[in-house]
């Protein structure tokens, strides 16, 4: 372990090591590469947190694909959201007629990600279907499905492998619980 995560106080145990993480990637990229075999697939990374994700998930994918970026901020506090979201980065590319895949890094209560599937869907793409690191059990005020889910999680505050706490802990390798409180 890096001595600076074994110094802090505030991270708990692991919840997803990087082996387990790095394996079920591997998993998702595989189907994901079966299912769009005919229909290279534009990746939308929804920053920051899905970076780390998206780096990896791209390569396991074995198709020719498009990748862009959106960055949103929600008007809730900065661990629950309101489901009003502002797009501060929008998209490079154009919907239109692509097979766009939005990658996230985790599924809480899912109003960020129902927000932003009725913004995309507003763009005309072929289809679209949202791929998530994270799922947090139980927590869903919304109803539509998350294709890929990579783990699904106890309803718990965690960080590390892009996820943060006021910008901190992107760069740990596993997911750990966040044992600090979660600010308001
Ligand atoms: P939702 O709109 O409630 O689904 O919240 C989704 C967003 O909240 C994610 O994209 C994250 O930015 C943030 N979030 C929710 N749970 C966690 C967590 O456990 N760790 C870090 N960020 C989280």
């Amino acid at each position: 372990m890096e001595a600076w995560v074994g110094a802090d106080p505030l991270l708990g145990r692991i919840v997803v090591s990087a082996d387990q993480i790095a394996a079920r990637v591997e998993d998702l990229g595989r189907q994901i590469t079966k299912d769009f075999l005919d229909r290279p697939p534009l990746l939308v990374g929804v920053l920051k947190g899905a970076f780390v994700f998206l780096a990896d998930l791209a390569r396991a994918i074995d198709l020719p694909l498009e990748l862009d970026f959106m960055a949103v901020a929600s008007y809730g506090t900065a661990t629950k959201t309101s489901g009003v979201v502002r797009i501060v980065k929008d998209l490079d590319l154009d919907l239109t007629g692509r097979h766009v895949i939005v990658v996230e890094d985790i599924v809480d209560s899912g109003l960020t990600l129902s927000y932003l599937r009725k913004s995309l869907l507003a763009r005309n793409p072929e289809s679209l279907a949202i791929c998530s690191l994270l799922l947090k059990t139980g927590q869903q005020r919304t109803n539509f499905d998350v294709d890929y889910v990579g783990f699904e999680i106890e309803p718990e505050f965690v960080v590390g492998y892009g996820l943060d706490l006021a910008e901190r802990y992107r760069n740990l390798p596993d997911l750990r619980i966040y044992l600090g409180e979660e600010p308001e």
